[in-house]
């Protein structure tokens, strides 16, 4: 069956780049981010991984531990790993899952519809899948690309930054946000409940009003 958003991750064990972890385990009390890919030693991958390993700072600011995965050995990853550093100049700090059989992809149903039927492993690439996960375990964001389009990481960190800015406070964020900009009130709360909550709001629509967080 398909995953949802706010379904629980499935756990799982497997080998990394880093040893053998159990998922849930390994997530903590973090936030997590599980990143599929292809092939190791493949053009449009190695950019993504340059672009996650030059963005470990900022994972680490907002407590965001990043994961890759695909069905390559941990062997290629680790010889991999060594290009992506060559090409990208940053280190690649992060785990690399290797899932040989599958089981982690079909688990996440990561793979391509042509998958389904394949007769050769070369068939059962997985696609650009991306899935950002809360300390709960549970999933909060789900992306799917498909093999021919990279990915943009700093959308995933943009969206990051909306997900943590929304927990537990009764906010959405905007198209194009950005950290720092206004929010809207979300729409469980009555004027004088947004009034109280956020000192006022600027009613752009009866249903779209946009606040200023405090320290924001
Ligand atoms: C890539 O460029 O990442 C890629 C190319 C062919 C197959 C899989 C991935």
């Amino acid at each position: 069956m398909s995953l949802r958003i706010n379904d629980i991750a499935p756990d799982f064990e497997a080998d990394t780049t880093q040893g053998r972890i159990r998922f849930h385990e390994w997530i903590g009390d973090s936030w997590a981010i599980m990143f599929s890919h292809p092939k190791d030693f493949t053009p449009v991958c190695t950019t993504e991984f340059g672009a996650v390993a030059r963005l470990s700072q900022q994972w680490a600011t907002r407590g965001v531990k990043v994961i890759g995965l695909s069905v390559d050995p941990v062997e290629e990853h680790r010889k991999w790993a060594a290009d992506i550093e060559s090409f990208s100049g940053a280190k690649v700090d992060f785990p690399i899952i290797a899932d040989p059989d599958l089981k982690i992809a079909k688990a996440y149903d990561m793979l391509p519809a042509e998958a389904y039927k394949a007769e050769t492993p070369a068939d059962t690439a997985t696609v650009r899948a991306v899935y950002v996960i809360g300390p709960d375990k549970k999933i909060k964001l789900m992306m799917i690309y498909p093999m021919s389009v990279g990915r943009n990481f700093d959308e995933i960190l943009r969206a990051v930054d909306a997900l943590q800015l929304s927990e537990g406070v009764p906010v959405a964020t905007p198209a194009n946000w950005r950290p720092g900009e206004e929010v809207i009130a979300a729409l469980s709360l009555s004027d004088d409940e947004a009034r109280q909550k956020f000192g006022g709001f600027d009613a752009k629509l009866p249903y779209l009003r946009l606040v200023k967080l405090q320290g924001s």
